[in-house]
């Protein structure tokens, strides 16, 4: 199965397994794969085994986490291999592949303006002048929704509010422009209605840069809003995957049905 890779596959994960120091399997023999572009919602209960995936995927377990088994191919590229011998990120983080983690208003260098952070952050992976650079950051910003881009470049991250930061730093990851964005609830700390303006501006600039995307949510309907298709996590392990409307139509997994069953709003959507 391993050994047949199409050319314009984005990213291909075959049976990857991580443990934490106290031993407990958190990722056990995961396996899909992605096309460039496409939006893959990650959906599943608490400790299931999201963020471990999306922070295996980028190479950046937590410590005492590490990898026990599989492969990732990236682009072509072996970045996990030979069961675990093999981790070689190099040259993929940042430009071709960002995060924006569960938290990712904390990740904020506190004791620099958002202007600096971001327009360095930019100008390592894009071909900018600062000018440029700046320009770009602050038209990002303003379509997360942010209303004075200029104050937030000013600003220092404790200046800001929880969702401010966190536009912030789904604004930063996203104009990088990667191949591939790894996003862990990135509006969590968002109200409803900003959630829905940053998750269509976050599709909406995916969609313009070709930019694939793996979006970790515990809510199913934002996932059946965003995804092209759906992966269901449980103990670890993913239980289910596939096109977005054959698994709010006809899940296979029960427990994806259970997940389902809590999101009467979905019904509606599926017979418009
Ligand atoms: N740094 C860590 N050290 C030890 N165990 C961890 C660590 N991070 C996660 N785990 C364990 O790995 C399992 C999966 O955790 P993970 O954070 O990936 O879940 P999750 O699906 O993202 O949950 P949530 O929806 O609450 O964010 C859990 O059992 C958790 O306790
Ligand atoms: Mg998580």
């Amino acid at each position: 199965m391993s050994g047949h890779r199409e050319a314009t596959t984005l990213l291909e994960v075959t049976n990857l397994s991580v443990s934490y120091k106290d031993g407990t399997a958190s990722l056990h023999e995961v396996s899909f794969s992605m096309n460039p572009g496409e939006v893959v919602g990650i959906v599943g209960e608490s400790g299931s085994g999201k963020s471990t995936l999306l922070r295996a995927v980028m190479g950046l377990l937590p410590a005492g986490g590490r990898y026990t088994g599989g492969e990732i191919c990236f682009q072509g590229q072996m970045l996990l291999g030979n069961d675990t011998l093999v981790q070689n990120w190099h040259g993929v983080h940042g430009q071709r592949m960002a995060m924006v983690f569960q938290d990712s208003g904390s990740y904020l260098n506190p004791i620099r303006s958002i202007e600096s952070q971001y327009v360095e952050a930019i100008r390592a992976h894009l071909p900018m002048s600062r000018k440029e650079a700046k320009e770009l950051a602050v038209r990002t910003l303003a379509s997360m929704g942010l209303d004075d881009p200029e104050r937030v470049m000013r600003a220092y991250a404790s200046q800001l509010s929880g969702g401010m930061k966190q536009r912030t730093a789904i604004a930063m990851a996203a104009s990088l422009k990667p191949e591939l964005l790894l996003a862990d609830e990135p509006t969590s700390a968002l109200d409803v209605t900003t959630q829905n303006e940053v998750l269509n501006q976050l599709s909406r600039l995916c969609a313009e840069q070709g930019t694939g995307m793996i979006m970790v949510t515990h809510n199913m309907a934002v996932a059946a809003h965003m995804a092209d298709r759906i992966g269901v996590m449980l103990n670890g392990k993913l239980v289910e995957l596939g096109d977005t409307l054959d698994v709010i139509s006809a899940p296979l997994h029960e427990y994806t049905r259970k997940l389902l069953n809590a999101v009467p709003e979905l019904e509606g959507d599926m017979h418009d």
